[in-house]
């Protein structure tokens, strides 16, 4: 009889298949494959060679969206083209919205700490699918282009919670939240506010914020000052490998990308095409991100069990040829496995071993497919008002010039102009002359003191009108949000 607990296995492009291979044959013989089935799918490079330019069939989706699970190894991104990663692809359509890695040393892979006798050991939660990962851009002028970070607070609020709920489940004690709030002080800023609105459901965790350039030298001074790390997608993307190197680098690095409804398990390196087709590949890291997948559906016991064989049979020396110390042969990806599965049952000695829990069945409900998309919300309703308009214009006019041309344009509306910035530099009514400009220019049109706008059709009716003079590259209303205002200052402002 099938178990009930189907996945989704995606092979992979390059060295994908010949690791995914090796870490399905260790868990056939620790009598995994008798609680989970996996569901071969198409994904990857083939897919893309036939024309199908999200790189999965329709049949794929299908049975990720039935099973919620999918396994799979790194799949190649096309160059140009405008091909997307399917990677990205996958867990922004998924929301698969907390990618969870566990970054510590093993035994077996010397680094500059191990070497100094400091154990690391810490997680990161990156938010998933938010932030520049949007991938909304947009060349504005010849000289400008514009990529669009979007923070929404639910975003937040989940992968915040996600952080927590993780780090009380594996008995951390703190939670620290990177953040740039200083420099971007509303998207920065309301992520570093939604941590510390959800830290306060946790009060058994210690909650810390740090700012992320200090953070990545504290990382690398001293690493064991952290235990669970949560981060926006592009800052979360940097610091992720960063502390993979930490430890070892990639062949040590596994993933979990988790949502609501489906999860995505993966190493964190790429196809390595320089080395694919020979058999040589390191597949720990698809290994340790199975193993992550096993704990997902409930079969912690066998997680443990294979940890504690891996770990063996890395502090015995036993190694692929990418790590490790030369003493000992460089075996290849299916012997590595082999020898893995030798010590199944043994317990590391170097380091204390994973505590092996109770056998329990594998369990996991699959979605009940949605009957349409899922709304998430934090703030449930806001007074909102009309406080101004920012017009982005194309010229190659001077400050001045542009404040003279554009100020009488005002004139009869709730508006006016109050300032010019440059690349978001106030560039008049007052500002330096040293400062460069480009051939863009933010507009401010704020309302005149007393007045008031009912609605948003007078800020759209002076956009039309400086429309007829000026090439008007974007527009951006400016509104307050129970009063508060709900947009940046230009610097200098
Ligand atoms: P890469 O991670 O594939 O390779 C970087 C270096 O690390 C290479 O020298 C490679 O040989 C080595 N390496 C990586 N994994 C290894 C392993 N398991 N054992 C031994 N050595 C290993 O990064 P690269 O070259 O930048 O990307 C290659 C392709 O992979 C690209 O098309 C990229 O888009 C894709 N990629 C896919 C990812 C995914 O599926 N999640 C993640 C990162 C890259």
């Amino acid at each position: 009889m099938r178990p009930q607990v189907q996945i989704a296995l995606a092979r992979g492009d390059g060295i994908g298949p010949e690791i995914v291979d090796a870490t399905l044959e260790l868990f056939r013989i620790a009598g995994v494959l008798e609680q989970i089935h996996f569901v071969p799918v198409e994904m990857g490079r083939g897919v893309f060679e036939r024309g199908n330019s999200r790189g999965m069939t329709d049949e794929a989706i299908r049975t990720v969206e039935s099973c919620g699970l999918l396994f799979k190894g790194p799949m190649e991104t096309p160059k140009g083209g405008g091909g997307k990663s399917i990677n990205v692809t996958a867990r922004k359509m998924w929301g698969a919205f907390a990618n969870l890695r566990h970054v510590r040393n093993f035994p077996g892979v010397p680094t500059v700490y191990t070497k100094a006798g400091l154990p690391v050991n810490f997680y990161v939660v990156r938010e998933n699918v938010e932030d520049t990962y949007g991938g909304v851009e947009q060349r504005l002028t010849p000289d400008v282009v514009e990529c669009k970070r979007l923070i929404s607070a639910p975003g937040s609020d989940q992968v915040h919670r996600f952080a927590f709920e993780t780090a009380r489940r594996i008995g951390l004690r703190s939670v620290t939240c990177g953040h740039k709030a200083n420099i971007m002080k509303m998207t920065d800023g309301l992520f570093l506010d939604r941590f510390r609105s959800v830290a306060r459901e946790y009060p058994d965790l210690a909650a810390g914020d740090m700012i992320i350039d200090a953070l990545c030298m504290n990382l690398v001074i001293r690493p064991q000052q952290f235990e669970m790390i949560v981060l926006t997608n592009l800052q979360g993307d940097i610091v992720s490998d960063l502390a993979a190197g930490l430890v070892g680098g990639l062949g040590f690095a596994p993933s979990a990308n988790v949502g609501r409804l489906i999860s995505i398990f993966e190493a964190v390196h790429g196809t390595a095409p320089d080395i694919m087709g020979k058999g040589i590949a390191n597949p720990t890291a698809v290994l340790l991100s199975g193993l992550m997948l096993l704990r997902h559906v409930g079969l912690a016991h066998q997680a443990a069990q294979i940890e504690n064989a891996l770990v063996s049979a890395l502090e015995q020396g036993v190694r692929t040829g990418d790590f490790g110390d030369r003493a000992h042969p460089a075996l290849p990806t299916i012997e590595f496995v082999r020898q893995v599965a030798d010590r199944l049952g043994e317990s590391p000695k170097t380091v204390p071993p994973c505590p092996v829990p109770e056998q329990a069945r594998a369990s996991f409900t699959p979605p009940a497919k949605p009957g349409d998309n899922p709304r998430i919300s934090t703030f449930a309703s806001m007074k909102t008002e009309i406080a101004g308009l920012d017009v982005y214009v194309e010229t190659d006019m001077t400050p001045a010039e542009l404040a003279a041309r554009l100020g009488p344009r005002a004139e009869g509306s709730p508006f006016r102009l109050s300032m010019l910035s440059s690349r978001g530099t106030q560039v008049w009514p007052t500002g330096s002359v040293f400062t460069e400009v480009v051939d863009y220019y933010r507009a401010r049109f704020e309302l005149r003191p007393g007045a008031t706008a009912a609605d948003q059709a007078p800020a759209l009716a002076l956009l039309s009108r400086l429309g007829e003079s000026f090439t008007i590259a974007s527009y951006g209303l400016l509104r307050n949000f129970d009063g508060q205002r709900g947009y940046s200052l230009a610097q200098g402002q």
